[in-house]
């Protein structure tokens, strides 16, 4: 029993193996223009068509034309066309070919992308460009097959913006005759300023101040330190001054012009208290001396 299963079996399986072979010796002996299909070769359908019904007997291979949206790029015995592919923009593709009945859609990187893995004619994943950052700049545009070249901004040199196309050299302050209060970075310029400002403004108070304090010195020998010595003359029981305090200036410049020189002796006690002032205050001599 168990013995004649066996060889059942394996007259089962012996069969198998012959029908194998046979279909296979049966595939490789269709012409190029044909497709093994149940048994028997059938001719292919051209690109643009695709298998409607198989081919029997009595009638050759029924095709059909793909439908809107799929396509069939070779001779072919399959019953089905490929669909087109779509490209996707946000993965930042973009259709560079229209799918037709016998092509596929091609697409590839739209604008600000470059290809990381080509597929076909077209690409089909794609990569954002790149951006200069400020300190950079763009040696070289991205394509849609290589990203933005960047370099940096070299020593001395800067950019401020994003994607600059050129690093700009920093501000010579010296050169420009000015002081530099900041000193550039590869993202900023040098700061300047304008180094006379300061000097001026100190030159011309200086300026300013000068004939000012003279003037000062001058009035105040010659005025304030004057009347301070009348102040000085005691005045308590109504008695009269010593001279007349209102053209006390002009006696003490008379008496000054006529220093060494003999005093006019109309007023005696008058010129002797002058005198006395003259020589006994030492600013009054030295106002004199100015005047
Ligand atoms: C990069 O492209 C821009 C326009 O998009 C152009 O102005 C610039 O000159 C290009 N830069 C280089 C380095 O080719």
């Amino acid at each position: 029993m168990a013995l004649r299963d066996i060889e059942k079996n394996a007259g089962v399986a012996v069969m198998i193996l012959l029908l194998s072979v046979w279909s296979l010796l049966g595939e490789n002996s269709c012409d190029d223009a044909e497709y093994f299909i149940t048994g028997q070769c059938c001719p292919m359908c051209a690109p643009g068509d695709r298998v409607n019904q198989h081919c029997d007997d009595k009638t050759g291979t029924s095709c059909i034309p793909c439908t809107q949206g799929t396509y069939m790029d070779h001779p072919n015995g399959l019953t089905e066309c490929f669909k087109c592919q779509l490209c996707d923009l946000g993965l930042g593709l973009q259709e560079v070919k229209k799918c037709t009945y016998t092509s596929n859609a091609v697409c590839d990187c739209r604008g600000g992308y470059f290809c990381v893995e080509l597929k076909g004619e077209g690409c089909g994943v794609c990569r954002k460009h790149s951006v200069s950052k400020p300190g950079y700049r763009v040696k070289e545009n991205g394509t849609t097959r290589s990203d933005t070249v960047i370099e940096a901004c070299p020593l001395g040199t800067f950019s401020a913006e994003e994607m600059s196309e050129k690093c700009i050299e920093w501000k010579d302050c010296a050169k420009l005759g000015l002081l530099e209060i900041e000193p550039g970075t590869s993202t900023k310029d040098a700061v300047c300023k304008e180094k006379s400002y300061r000097h001026r403004w100190v030159i011309s108070l200086a300026f300013i101040s000068a004939p000012l304090i003279l003037l000062l010195l001058t009035l105040h020998f010659q005025g304030f330190v004057k009347v301070r010595t009348l102040g000085d003359v005691p005045i308590e029981n109504n008695a009269p001054l010593p001279f007349d305090a209102s053209s006390s200036e002009n006696r003490m410049s008379e008496s000054c012009d006529n220093q060494g020189k003999s005093e006019v002796s109309k007023q005696p006690v008058e010129s002797e208290t002058r005198k006395n002032n003259c020589k006994s205050t030492l600013p009054i001599q030295e106002s004199c001396g100015l005047t």
